[in-house]
């Protein structure tokens, strides 16, 4: 029987999300060959809440397994909005219900991060058939030990630290590097280690900023003209993890240090050690571009699986990799839930092997 698959990429982009599109695609004309149509919902569920779509042709999928961003453009929907109904009038759950019935859909596929999950389970309950592939460079999704994006930011991130290290050395500066990554520290954590940071931050373990001065003063002390610090986006000391946000945000903007992590440590660094300090932030350049070879890999496994569910019809997962094993998660199970670095993981314990400060 004839199927519609729609299919939507939602939340922050990052490399990989073409190359899943058309692990999807390609592997569904393989196993379905006429008997599948493909819509694509534009971006993300704001398409699908506005009625924005396209019908996808065989040669849309050619030539995107090398292409950054997204074809289909995506957008933050954010999940405690979905039920609330603003100045539009608009009921965001019942247009998206109607949508997917005016497509016809027999399936949704929605690729995204946490918030993405959130709403790809509350379409689920509501009745809807999803299938869902795990997509962030925060590599922070339940259930999964991977997720396409992150080891291509953690490429562009070393390389960020690399060069970083050139001009460090040069001018005898301590550089603190702004790395993505707001809640999950798996990113710097992966690009400190690649990169040879002398100081990780992330905002799984508060800081204490006397410990930072401490081993930027020891390096110094042992002859090192320079330091180089990879700190988490989401990176807070000791008493701001204690702190409400909007009180660190005042705390910061009353101490005249910036509200992000990273100034904030580069003046105190400045300010108690003496040291000339110098701040780099990537930014959204750590989500763009072509996807690495292993993203490239990973996003054909995940939507080729993706399309081996829809021809099952098993609906309500998400695509998962466990111990190299590709599989699928309950949507329900996973869904509102986040991975962190544990205190158990085991690259923390090579940080410190390493005689890398984690503050
Ligand atoms: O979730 C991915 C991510 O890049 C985070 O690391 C970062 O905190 C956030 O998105 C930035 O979001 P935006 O693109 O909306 O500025």
């Amino acid at each position: 029987m004839k199927k519609r698959v729609g299919i939507l990429t939602s939340g922050g982009d990052c490399p990989g999300l073409n190359a899943t599109i058309r692990g999807v695609a390609k592997a569904l004309y393989e196993r379905m060959g006429e008997n599948v149509e493909i819509i694509g919902i534009l971006n993300g569920y704001s398409g699908l809440i506005n009625g924005e779509y396209r019908n996808m042709k065989r040669e849309d999928f050619s030539g995107i397994l090398t292409l950054g961003g997204t074809i289909l453009g995506t957008k933050r929907t954010p999940y405690k909005q979905m039920r609330v109904i603003g100045e539009d009038e608009v009921d965001k759950v019942a247009a998206m219900k109607q949508n997917y019935k005016n497509l016809k859909l027999d399936c949704l596929l929605t690729l995204g991060g946490n918030g993405t999950h959130k709403n790809a389970n509350l379409l689920s309950q509501e009745g809807l058939n999803i299938i869902a592939l795990p997509k962030t460079i925060d590599n922070d999704i339940y259930g999964t030990d991977v997720t396409f994006g992150f080891h291509t930011a953690v490429d562009i991130a070393t390389e960020v630290i690399d060069r970083i290290h050139t001009t460090a050395g040069s001018h005898s500066r301590v550089m603190c590097i702004e790395i993505m990554g707001n809640k999950a520290g798996w990113l710097t954590l992966y690009s400190g280690i690649a990169g040879g940071a002398d100081i990780i931050l992330l905002p799984e373990l508060p800081y204490d900023i006397d410990r930072v001065c401490s081993a930027v003063e020891k390096r110094a002390k042992n002859g090192s003209n320079f330091s180089i610090l990879a700190v988490a986006e989401g990176a807070m000391d000791c008493e701001e993890a204690r702190m409400k946000r909007k009180e660190w945000m005042a705390r910061r903007l009353k101490d005249g240090t910036g509200v992000t992590a990273t100034n904030r440590i580069a003046a105190q660094i400045q300010k108690m050690t003496g040291a000339e300090t110098r701040v780099c932030i990537p930014g959204h350049m750590q989500r763009g571009g072509s996807p690495s070879a292993y993203d490239r890999v990973l996003a054909t496994q995940f939507g080729s699986y993706a399309a081996k569910l829809v021809e099952a019809e098993h609906y309500g997962v998400t695509v998962a990799m466990v111990n190299n094993h590709v599989t699928e998660n309950k949507l329900e199970e996973i869904a509102g839930k986040s991975r962190n670095v544990p205190d158990s993981c085991d690259l923390l314990a090579v940080a410190r092997r390493m005689g890398i400060s984690l503050g």
